[in-house]
């Protein structure tokens, strides 16, 4: 029985059609769902510290609307991915005791701190545009629910995109100290941005079963790849320069050659000795304290209505 179950799931994924919640599936394909979309959902709402800290000071009400948007859409994409995540069996409190307990990670990127206003239009071309290019792919990947939260994300991302890079012309367009801050903030944000796509292929201990599942559609490398080929004419536009010495286009390849990524950071990042680690993880688990209230009243409205009571 479940060798004709195996053959169905295996003839389901190699014919690029979608693996849905009630399907039979190998405990390994769950698992790694499980651990790649919780910590994708918890990457979401810690992103949400290093540019909330920006909405009091932003220049402008325009700027503040627009930055309280993109942080409610970040919230957002988390509670997508942890309801992707539920339909496999894992709880939201299971997931986020794992992430307050340092069980599970999110992405090393929101460890940097954002110092200038510029930072908030650093994250948006860069660290959202490397969230674009890596998220893209997961709009086909195998398992439905995960690929269907991602068509959604990947909309929303892309004016996420458009106000950072926006954000950082009207700058390098400013005044000289307005030039250098948005500068200042390529200069930090360049090479950590680089490091979302994940260790190098030969260093990737999920990608080869993650692509024979069809989880991931490219490698590290190739979207790290397709990231800077896309991101080069745009800082040319910006009128800003990628603190790389080394990135020169390379006709044989078709794409543009880049410098050495420090994986001594990232690992170090990875092991929380990253700028901010200490103080996200302390701000998340804060929030969730002050907001066991609203989890408790929700639960007990529930319980006197019953599921279906409004
Ligand atoms: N930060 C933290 N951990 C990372 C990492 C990063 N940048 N890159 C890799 N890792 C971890 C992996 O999770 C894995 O550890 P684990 O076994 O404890 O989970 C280990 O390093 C080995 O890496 P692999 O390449 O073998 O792991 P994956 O096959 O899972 O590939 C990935 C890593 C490309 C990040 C993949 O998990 C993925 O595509 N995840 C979905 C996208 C995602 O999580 N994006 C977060 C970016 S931020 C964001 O999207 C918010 C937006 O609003 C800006």
């Amino acid at each position: 029985e479940e060798a004709a179950q195996e053959a169905a799931f295996d003839a389901t994924v190699a014919a690029d059609e979608r693996i849905e919640p009630r399907d039979w599936m190998p405990e390994a394909y769950r698992s790694t769902l499980v651990r790649q979309i919780a910590q994708h959902a918890h990457s979401e709402i810690i992103g949400m510290q290093p540019e909330a800290n920006w909405i009091t000071r932003a220049p402008s009400l325009r700027r503040k609307a627009i930055l309280m948007a993109k942080v409610q859409d970040e919230a957002g994409h988390g509670l997508y991915l942890y309801s992707a995540a539920e339909t496999l069996g894992a709880s939201r409190d299971e997931l986020l005791d794992k992430l307050h307990t340092g069980r599970q990670k999110y992405s090393s990127i929101f460890n940097y701190p954002t110092l200038t206003w510029a930072d908030v239009g650093a994250i948006g071309w860069l660290v959202d545009g490397a969230a674009i290019t890596n998220q893209v792919p997961l709009c086909r990947c195998s398992y439905g629910p995960y690929a269907r939260a991602m068509v959604r994300v990947c909309k929303e991302e892309s004016f996420h995109q458009r106000q950072g890079y926006e954000l950082l012309l009207t700058l390098s367009r400013g005044t000289d100290a307005q030039h250098a801050m948005a500068q200042d903030a390529v200069d930090r944000w360049w090479w950590p941005s680089l490091m979302m796509f994940g260790p190098p292929d030969d260093e990737s201990s999920h990608s080869a079963q993650s692509m024979a599942w069809k989880i991931k559609r490219h490698s590290n490398d190739e979207l790290r790849q397709r990231f800077v080929d896309i991101c080069v004419p745009q800082a040319e536009a910006l009128g800003l320069t990628l603190p790389d010495p080394d990135l020169v286009w390379n006709e044989d390849r078709g794409h543009y050659d880049f410098g050495s990524i420090d994986w001594t950071e990232f690992r170090e990042v990875l092991k929380g000795n990253g700028p901010c680690n200490e103080q996200r993880i302390n701000r998340r688990r804060r929030a969730h304290e002050e907001g066991a209230w609203v989890r408790e009243a929700a639960a007990a409205h529930a319980a006197k209505h019953g599921k279906a009571g409004r």
